[in-house]
């Protein structure tokens, strides 16, 4: 994989001039964000050697490289989510590419379901920490000392640095949040009231179906993660409806603006 991930780096380096230190993966409904993003190139994913072919038909999605109150940033508008029929290797693929092009902190957001009861569709929670209910882990295989050690280490899975950033510009700029553990699941099935019910015991405040794959490899890799959950909807028995994707982009979208002006506080503090 190393000589690949190589390959497109390289592809990368002639395309693009910026050297951008800081990634942001936009989560759905989040995308606006690269509304921010100033003297923009986009690269769409389908012409990137080696990355992931999309399945699904129009949901492809770009790289965006640009300037954020001056500070340079790839943005990557679109995931590869593992219910689509990814392998872990293509899930996380951009991240390897990512850390070899320089990237040093990734910003990294999804919609999700909140188990914690003090929250409600709209609140934004700063990911402390994860579960990882993937029923498996995104670097199983022959190891790679290139890019990191056999057994790494998961004790800050989310920088304490980007978390005190992130709370220290939200606190400035009067912008509500809230903490806790994202569990990730694979979906794309909602869960159960008891499954919730149980991951509720676990310590979960908020569940969803990507992120803990991408939070994982840039740990081996050396990145470090700060994760901002959109919760859309509360999860299924905390909830009094039944869950819809077309009210969790809807919700995602209308406190995109809140998520929006909080990344790019965040992003203009890493210069
Ligand atoms: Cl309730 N569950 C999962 N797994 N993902 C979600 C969600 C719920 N709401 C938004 N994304």
């Amino acid at each position: 994989m190393y000589n690949k991930v190589m390959e497109t780096v390289e592809f990368l380096n002639e395309r693009v001039e910026m050297r951008p230190k800081v990634a942001i993966i936009l989560g759905s409904g989040l995308g606006d964000l690269v509304d921010y993003i100033e003297e923009k190139i986009e690269i769409p994913y389908e012409e990137i050697p080696n990355f992931p072919v999309s399945t699904v038909a129009g949901h492809a999605g770009k790289l965006v490289f640009g300037k954020i109150n001056g500070v340079e940033v790839l943005a990557m508008k679109g995931r590869f989510h593992y219910y689509e029929g990814y392998e872990m290797k293509q899930v996380t693929y951009p991240i390897y590419v990512m850390k070899q092009f320089g990237i040093e902190n990734m910003i990294v957001s999804n919609a999700a379901g909140g188990i914690n009861k003090n929250f409600k569709p709209g609140t934004l929670m700063l990911i402390t920490d994860f579960i990882n209910m993937f029923g498996t882990n995104p670097l199983i295989g022959k190891n790679d000392e290139r890019f990191g050690v056999r057994f790494p280490d998961m004790s800050e899975a989310y920088s304490k640095e980007l978390i005190s950033l992130a709370k220290k510009v939200a606190e400035k700029n009067n912008e509500k949040y809230e903490e806790g553990t994202y569990l990730g699941t694979t979906g794309p099935s909602y869960e159960t009231a008891a499954e919730i019910k149980m991951m509720s015991i676990m310590g979960a405040d908020a569940v969803g179906m990507s992120t803990v794959p991408e939070t994982i490899v840039a740990n081996y890799l050396g990145i470090k993660v700060l994760g901002i959950s959109c919760i859309t909807n509360m999860a299924t028995g905390i909830a009094q409806t039944a869950h819809s994707h077309e009210a969790v982009v809807d919700i995602a979208v209308k406190t995109g603006e809140r998520f929006c002006k909080w990344v790019v506080d965040i992003v203009s503090e890493l210069k």
